[in-house]
């Protein structure tokens, strides 16, 4: 654990906009995650900006099978970590503006292989052309129905506004986090809110089939 954060210390100096988080997600983040994405046996998950692999605990726990589980990280020294920390998982050093050609021509796989998304992207430091393009890759990657779970340490608004193509579905909020983070759950429009109109706060919403 304390390797964990001290390579994430060595990652925030080196590159502190990509990083984008004072320490590792905690234990409690990782699990309210984990419950929106289930345990899915017959899909994909694809996982973006791992970092040092918290929140891939989590889903790992809450039971997606290790090989349904695809990592996505820029960083070459965290992907190192994550290959070390997760063997047997799928784990690919790579850009997530370029997640349709790394998952069509590298993995062979379709975006309908995926159920979930779950992003770590600190989308709010990182350049805004960048983040545009990576939220754009993102909304395409859901067209065939998955589900987005990305997290923010932006309580009152924020990520929403990079999802406008999306529904927002729930939205909570972990205290227990350094700093506090709010998980937003979204799927293809028409299937919760549109995004821009949940841009005015955090608001909580008990969803109907939530399993948590
Ligand atoms: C907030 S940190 C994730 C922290 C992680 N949840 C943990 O507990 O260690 C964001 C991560 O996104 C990665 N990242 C930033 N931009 C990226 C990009 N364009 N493609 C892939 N990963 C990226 C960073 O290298 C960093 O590891």
């Amino acid at each position: 654990m304390l390797k964990h954060f001290t390579q994430f210390g060595a990652e925030l100096l080196a590159n502190p906009r990509a990083i984008g988080a004072a320490c590792p997600s905690s234990p409690l983040l990782a699990r309210r995650i984990a419950s929106l994405v289930g345990r899915p046996q017959q899909s994909y998950v694809l996982e973006l900006g791992a970092g040092t692999g918290s929140i891939t605990a989590g889903l790992l726990r809450r039971g997606v099978p290790m090989d349904r589980l695809i990592i996505l990280e820029r960083s070459a020294s965290l992907v190192r970590l994550l290959r070390r920390r997760f063997p047997g998982a799928i784990v690919i050093e790579g850009d997530a503006a370029d997640i349709h050609n790394i998952v069509q021509d590298q993995l062979k796989l379709s975006t309908s292989d995926f159920s979930h998304v779950v992003s770590s992207l600190p989308l709010k430091s990182i350049p805004r052309p960048v983040a545009e393009k990576i939220a754009a890759g993102i909304q395409d990657f859901l067209c065939h129905g998955a589900r987005l779970v990305q997290y923010t340490y932006d309580l009152r608004n924020g990520s929403t506004s990079w999802y406008e193509r999306l529904g927002h579905v729930h939205s909570s909020v972990i205290w227990l986090n350094f700093p506090p983070a709010r998980v937003d759950l979204y799927s293809a429009a028409g299937q919760g809110r549109p995004a821009r109109s949940h841009n005015q706060g955090v608001r909580r919403q008990v969803m109907a089939n939530s399993n948590f």
